[in-house]
């Protein structure tokens, strides 16, 4: 059992990238295989604070490969300034170290000016992207103009394709979508070639690389980005990114077989918290979302924009279970909760009055649904120096224990912190256990 797949289990940002590095500590490579840097993964270790678009997580750790495999959208810029931070942080990064999947698609700066075109030209009815360039980059795979790391080979080849595609861009940017500016056809060359002195010798063959790696029983985490709630057929649509962000993406996004995954471990909030638009049955318009907000410092990584908070929504939970297989879910942040004298979890929707099987595909009934509530009894204690189940207070453990009744799956892993040391395991977590030896 060597294979790890971590997943956002709610609409992203419950803390993947805490759970990764902390799981990194018994792993050998990490990889990414989805989103682009539209996520935003927080680390503290000892103290110090490392905020991550696109490099994984598992970076910390001397010795750990970082891939990042061909279903990630990456922008080439952004990457190569995450690059340069850790370096100057001490990091190892060298190519042998830190390696790009040669079918990876690249984020453009006509990708970014169309993500905030089209934004603008929804108005009231914008998703709220993070205007990162994440939808287009991957419309440019589907209908096959996109630009890979392998074209960044070939500059003459790839300028051809870039003065086309400039060409349509421009005739959408500013004619459909109503643009002042057009995107040069210049510039967007240079960004190229600086992406090619940059990142070429950091190109390789993430599909062989993993193959490999697993013959010679290496731990690989394949570290998910975004949430369940954003994937982009199963979720909350049309308020969702533009990737798979569920288990199944770890396939087609490295270039695997199924048989590849051992376990798959879904990552959940002990609340909820979504960020743009798109509704949000369990969201809390009162003092308690703003104590849960500021308690929780929940404000977007990647674009500083404040949370909206909620509490736990199970019927959603049911379904990110079924729709990942979660072996096993970590809750986090279970410290924010301390303080409130009552806790509560959506066991039900009711739409209309009748109570509904799953969350509904239309996000116009599952803004009208009403949730059902069951209430806990809160706790004062502080968690964030418990480092044992047990010491966990009664209330605290029996609102875990009936979440997971609640969910079918078991939690292995509890978060009381944002350190890499604020982390519990739980008697129940089997493989999570055995990975960390
Ligand atoms: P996009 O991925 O930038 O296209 O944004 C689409 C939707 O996904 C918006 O509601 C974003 O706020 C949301 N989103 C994208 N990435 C993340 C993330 O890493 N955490 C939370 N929400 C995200």
């Amino acid at each position: 059992m060597s294979s790890l797949v971590v997943i956002g289990a709610q609409w992203g940002d419950e803390g993947k990238g805490k759970l990764v590095d902390y799981l990194t500590t018994n792993a050998d490579v990490v990889v990414r295989f989805q989103g682009g840097n539209n996520a935003g993964h927080t680390l503290v270790v000892d103290g110090v604070t490392t905020k991550l678009h696109l490099v994984p997580s598992g970076i910390l750790h001397e010795g750990t490969r970082c891939f990042i495999a061909a279903g990630v959208v990456l922008n080439p810029d952004v990457f190569a300034q995450e690059l340069d931070g850790l370096e100057k942080a001490g990091i190892n990064i060298t190519p042998e170290r830190i390696i790009i999947d040669r079918d990876t698609h690249l984020i453009t700066p006509y990708h970014v000016a169309l993500d905030e075109a089209r934004e603008r030209s929804r108005g009231a009815d914008k998703i709220g992207t993070t205007g990162r360039g994440i939808g287009p980059a991957y419309e440019d795979r589907a209908n096959r103009t996109g630009i890979r790391m392998a074209e960044l080979l070939n500059m003459e080849e790839l300028e051809q394709k870039i003065l086309k595609n400039v060409e349509e861009k421009n005739r959408y940017l500013t004619g459909a979508l109503g643009a002042t500016e057009e995107v040069s056809a210049d510039e967007v060359i240079s960004f190229l070639k600086r992406a090619a002195d940059r990142l070429i010798p950091h190109i390789g063959n993430v599909s062989l690389l993993i193959e490999q790696a697993r013959k010679l029983e290496k731990r690989i985490i394949f570290e998910g980005a975004q949430g369940t709630l954003l994937d982009q057929m199963h979720g909350t649509l049309p308020y969702v990114t533009s990737s798979h962000t569920l288990s199944g993406a770890v396939f087609t996004g490295c270039g695997i077989g199924p048989r590849s995954l051992d376990s798959v471990l879904g990552v959940a909030k002990a609340y909820c918290t979504r960020v743009g638009e798109g509704p949000f049955p369990t969201e809390l318009h009162d003092d308690t979302g703003e104590q849960l907000r500021t308690k929780g410092g929940e404000i977007g990584t990647t674009t500083g924009r404040p949370r909206r908070c909620g509490w736990f929504d199970a019927v959603a939970m049911k379904r990110a279970v079924r729709l990942n297989g979660f072996d096993s879910l970590a809750i986090t942040k279970l410290d924010v909760l301390s303080g409130l004298e009552q806790i509560k979890v959506c066991i039900n929707y009711r739409l209309d009055g009748s109570k509904v099987e799953d969350v509904p595909s239309l996000s116009s009934e599952l803004a009208k649904v009403e949730p059902e509530y069951i209430t806990f009894d809160g706790w004062e204690d502080d968690l964030t120096g418990i480092r044992k189940w047990h010491h966990l207070p009664a209330e605290a453990r029996f609102y875990l224990a009936t979440l997971a009744e609640i969910v079918a799956c078991p939690i292995s892993l509890v978060s009381v912190g944002p350190e890499r040391s604020s982390t519990i395991f739980s008697s129940t977590a089997s493989f999570v256990s055995n990975f960390m030896g």
